[in-house]
């Protein structure tokens, strides 16, 4: 058999095989703690799994919906987008996707060419790089500072006349870096400048920690924000992995071109997952903050005990969603 180039470029999800081989551990009845995924693991909330009964029973999750989503779920979304950020995308400029990870792999088919480059800082979630290169482009690694942020100075070292886009993921995977106001408005001023969009990935927005502040590249001035491609979803916040719903969010140019390429690619994002995200976002918020606050319970709970390790040399302030990465940059002496 003659495979492509591109499926012959591309490496297999390292955290999806870490996080199979763990729950197959587990299933073998081996405690061990699955630090390969960023999966919630409260099961998804009651009221949610009833809207998703309530449409199979009613019949209604039987059918092909439109390819970028219902209405209704582009209105619940452009409604809660409105709700936390105080930002308004009107629900034509909504694209709904299988997870925010076909969000930004559908993004990538749309936006880059062979010999173009996407700069993403390091260390970075496992799939941008991968996707790229489906897409025929480069991934270029973007050097971070102690906080394991980029800056101004690390941007001008990883451009060039072929960068085409920048991806900022804040809170980011797997450090938990939250980028303040002032540092993405130099991004994005600096994005600006050099005539690269941005895509925000801002998945595990609702997972910040200890009073962190969060802002988003949204919510930037006007010229930022028409810079950046929002893609987020509801897999973290509402414990919803398994679902699979994302969505972007930008400007109509850019929608249509996507949703031409989901009627391809997808059809639609189940229809049964879409009533449920309806009930997930338009309904009693407050299992999202009780989630958020176990995890920032365990967070405080755990990284004492790792700062007591010997070897291990963690940030002061606990504010990180996940602490794997600096368990790891940092081996034992
Ligand atoms: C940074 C980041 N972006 C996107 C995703 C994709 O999430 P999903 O496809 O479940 O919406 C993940 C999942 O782990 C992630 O960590």
């Amino acid at each position: 058999m003659k495979f492509s180039k591109r499926s012959l470029a591309v490496k297999p999800s390292a955290t999806v095989k870490v996080s199979n081989q763990a729950k197959q551990m587990q299933a073998d009845g081996i405690d061990v703690i699955n630090l390969g995924i960023g999966e919630p693991d409260f099961p998804t909330p009651e009221s949610i799994d009833q809207a998703a009964i309530a449409a199979i029973n009613s019949g209604n999750a039987s059918f092909y919906t439109p390819a970028s989503g219902l209405p209704a779920l582009k209105e619940a979304i452009s409604q809660r987008i409105k709700e936390d950020f105080d930002v308004f995308y009107t629900p034509d400029n909504i694209s709904v996707t299988n997870g925010a990870k076909m969000a930004l792999y559908t993004l990538m088919q749309v936006l880059v060419d062979e010999g173009d480059e996407v700069l993403i800082p390091q260390p970075g979630w496992v799939s941008y790089e991968q996707q790229i290169i489906l897409a025929g482009a480069t991934p270029v690694m973007v050097t971070t500072n102690d906080e394991f942020k980029v800056t101004e100075e690390s941007l001008n070292h990883a451009v060039n006349k072929n960068t085409r886009l920048l991806i900022i993921n804040s809170p980011q995977n797997p450090t938990g870096t939250i980028y303040s106001k002032e540092e993405l408005t130099a991004i994005g001023n600096w994005a600006i400048m050099h005539n690269i969009v941005i895509i925000a990935d801002d998945i595990y927005s609702s997972l910040i920690y200890n009073g962190a502040k969060y802002t988003s590249l949204i919510q930037l001035d006007d010229n930022i924000a028409a810079q950046t491609i929002l893609v987020s979803g509801l897999s973290k916040a509402y414990s919803m992995t398994g679902w699979r719903i994302g969505y972007i969010a930008g400007a109509p140019e850019l929608i249509s071109k996507v949703n031409a390429m989901l009627s391809h690619a997808t059809g639609n994002p189940a229809a049964v997952s879409q009533y449920a995200a309806i009930e997930a976002l338009t309904g009693n918020q407050s299992m999202v903050e009780h989630m958020r606050q176990a995890f920032e319970d365990r967070l405080n709970k755990i990284y004492p005990l790792l700062q007591n390790i010997p070897g291990f040399d963690l940030p002061v302030n606990p504010r990180a969603h996940s602490i794997s990465f600096q368990m790891l940059k940092r081996p034992l002496d």
